[in-house]
């Protein structure tokens, strides 16, 4: 069955960050930062999606969604990080599941999507390979709750984003300016990950997956300097972390100055190279690459430069409109790992751009819906819009918009968009199992009322 669903991600919608429990995450101290964010803003109240979930899984039942990927906040079950499990945090996933299910929508919950408790990053956090483990700690104790009705799992949301942004560049919390010296978050995520699958098997777990960005990467020219810097960046953004979980090996760094990986220790790569059920590929745009000019002073002297796309337009946010990069990515990913790439779901795409009548959204929508199908020989089984609801995003705060349901954030009055309407009409028109299956009943009742 063909998933359709919407995605989010717990800091960005929930809200409520000091009830019930939850222990504050490093998003929570970075966002409380000055300048982190845009004009200051926090994920404290976000959507209030914590007491407001009844009507948001309202309003995906009543678009026909047949699934919903979420992720849980590991402060809200374990608020320091590992120990005692917060029974309150776990009701309020066992709620959301209960509901989910109940209409019908398949749950598809993220166990970490960036929301590290803070208590971790005080011990290195993900710089520190012993948190590997207790993510697997935390993971067990979720599988426990959770698993005899959630059946789809993703271990991690986008290492590599968390890795560079949050540990590298000091965009994103915990907000470190490591630059190349952030390369064991890979690992340690990567063996987090690994040892995930291991503890969600051990719950029961149908179909396991993680969730990676990935980027077509496009050479600025057919140099040899450029086809070469494209080269590396593509190794550090899409191979440095589909290699080992599909091949069980790192792709070669010596570009980046580290063939050697110290921090990589045997076994690890067993771990890290569990089979999987599906990959998720979150997919925004492609990216072009030229030859380094002159490093910047502290940057590590990277082996590539990035160089702007310009001729495709752009949403609110910048970032270029290239639906056909998606089926380009997906046959490169196909020709890369061939039988050893696992089902893909989508399980991010989408845009920000302003207003309720978003035909601008729907026409993104449509282009890249319309590349998954063009993709040849790419067993895709599932489509999540990226988002629900407009929502935090990161350090743009409430700036830009990715919603199918319009937020406003004064009255956290929900509105759905043009483009909601759009795909509930575009899933109604698909085969009947791919509808959650409230959308189902109500149809049948109103084919036998007519
Ligand atoms: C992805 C993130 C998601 C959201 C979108 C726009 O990189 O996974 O949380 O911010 O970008």
């Amino acid at each position: 069955m063909f998933l359709w669903g919407t995605a989010t991600a717990s800091y960005q919608i929930e809200g409520a960050v000091d009830e019930d429990g939850r222990g504050p995450s490093i998003w929570d101290t970075f966002s409380h930062e000055p300048g982190r964010t845009r004009d200051g803003h926090t994920g404290d109240v976000a959507c209030d999606h914590y007491h407001r979930w009844p009507e948001d899984v309202a309003l995906m039942a009543e678009a026909g969604l047949s699934a919903y990927r979420f992720s849980i906040a590991w402060p809200r079950i374990l608020p320091s990080g590992r120990g005692t499990a917060n029974p309150a945090g776990l009701d309020f996933y066992d709620r959301l599941v209960d509901a989910l299910c109940e209409k019908g929508i398949t749950p598809v919950p993220t166990l970490f999507h960036w929301d590290l408790p803070q208590a971790l990053e005080d011990e290195g956090g993900w710089l520190n390979r012993d948190i590997s483990g207790y993510f697997a700690d935390y993971v067990a104790v979720v599988a426990e709750r959770l698993s005899d009705r959630v059946r789809t799992w993703i271990t991690l949301n986008e290492p590599f984003v968390h890795m560079v942004y949050g540990y590298g560049l000091g965009m994103h919390a915990p907000g470190r300016m490591l630059f190349l010296d952030a390369l064991p978050v890979a690992h340690h995520q990567l063996l987090g990950h690994g040892l995930a699958v291991q503890a969600l098997r051990a719950g029961g777990a149908e179909r396991v997956m993680i969730s990676n960005n990935c980027t077509p990467v496009w050479p600025a020219s057919d140099s040899p300097e450029d086809l070469a810097a494209a080269d590396a960046y593509d190794t550090l953004h899409n191979r440095l972390f589909n290699d080992p979980i599909l091949t069980g090996a790192y792709p070669d760094l010596s570009v980046y100055g580290q063939p050697e990986l110290d921090f990589v220790r045997t076994g690890d790569l067993e771990i890290i190279a569990q089979p999987l059920d599906g990959l998720g590929i979150n997919y925004y745009n492609p990216t072009r690459i030229t030859r380094p000019g002159e490093p910047a002073p502290g940057s590590g002297g990277l082996p590539f430069e990035f160089a702007a796309i310009t001729d495709y337009p752009t949403t609110a946010f910048g970032w270029p409109v290239v639906p056909d990069g998606l089926r380009e990515l997906l046959e490169s990913l196909k020709a890369t790992y061939g039988p050893a790439l696992p089902p893909i779901y989508i399980t991010e795409n989408g845009c920000s751009y302003d207003g309720i009548d978003d035909q601008e959204r729907i026409a993104y929508l449509d282009g890249h819906i319309a590349a998954v199908r063009a993709a040849e020989g790419v067993d895709v089984r599932g489509y999540f819009v990226w988002s629900l609801l407009d929502n935090f995003e990161w350090a743009e705060g409430y700036h830009q918009r990715f919603g199918l349901v319009h937020v406003d954030f004064e009255t956290q009055k929900r509105t759905p968009k043009a483009s909601y309407y759009w795909l509930k009409d575009l899933i109604s028109s698909q085969s009947p199992e791919a509808r959650s299956t409230e959308a189902q009943s109500a149809e049948k009742a109103q084919s036998t009322e007519t």
